[in-house]
């Protein structure tokens, strides 16, 4: 089996880059924010602070976050309703980073997680991919770029989405959500920096591929 762990702060393309990537591969592309989003929509509908650790442990009891995929498109299943469309908004973002820093939160996905790379080759993007769920990964990537252009990018995305937002909104939230994942979110020591600040989509994905092929031969 081959894993592709892509760690790195929001907004810096993760999931696009990785996704192309894992298409040009015919690899699986494993998107674990959607995990975190989707304990984090669930605690917004049951009101519960995401940062509350101790209002958080119980509720994990009444969760079952599953992955389906759909036409090589990954789908999350909360309680057997497919909330995919729903965990993409600024708050179910700021919920999912703040219980992404609850311990049992983490320890509560963390199967769901190593499950996936033991039966498909993956490209698995996140935050702790390199360093905790997928330590082997034979190509760890820490994908990077500098705030301003992870809000220009995020805010492009959002206003596209319809949802009405400043950029000045949006870089403050690159910035809150940066410090608020600071913890989770290191570069193994073992990975390779991309910093895409100065690349498009295809020459990110392109030095991706070639990453790939120079350390494992797939392509
Ligand atoms: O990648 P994303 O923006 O969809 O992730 C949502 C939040 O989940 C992010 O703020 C940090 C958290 N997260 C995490 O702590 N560990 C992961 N492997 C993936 C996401």
């Amino acid at each position: 089996m081959y894993a592709i762990a892509i760690d790195g702060p929001a907004g810096a393309g993760k999931s696009s880059v990785a996704k192309a990537a894992a298409k040009a591969l015919g690899f699986v592309y494993v998107d674990t924010g959607a995990l975190y989003r989707t304990v984090g929509l669930y605690l917004l509908r049951s009101e519960v602070d995401p940062a509350d650790a101790e209002a958080v442990e119980p509720k994990l009891r009444d969760i079952q976050v599953d992955l389906k995929y759909e036409d090589g498109v990954q789908h999350v299943i909360l309680n057997g309703e497919d909330v995919s469309g729903l965990i993409r908004t600024p708050e179910v973002s700021m919920a999912a980073s703040a219980c992404a820093s609850v311990p049992a939160v983490r320890k509560f996905l963390f199967s769901a997680q190593v499950d996936m790379a033991k039966k498909y080759n993956v490209i698995m993007d996140g935050r702790d991919i390199g360093t905790t769920i997928l330590p082997n990964a034979q190509v760890k990537i820490f994908l990077t770029a500098s705030p301003e252009v992870r809000a220009e990018r995020r805010y492009k995305e959002l206003k596209e989405k319809g949802v009405d937002v400043s950029y000045e909104e949006t870089l403050a939230n690159v910035i809150r959500r940066d410090k608020q994942d600071e913890k989770q979110s290191k570069a193994a020591e073992d990975s390779i920096l991309l910093d895409n600040s100065e690349l498009d989509f295809d020459g990110t994905v392109n030095r991706l591929l070639e990453i790939v092929e120079e350390r494992t031969g797939v392509k």
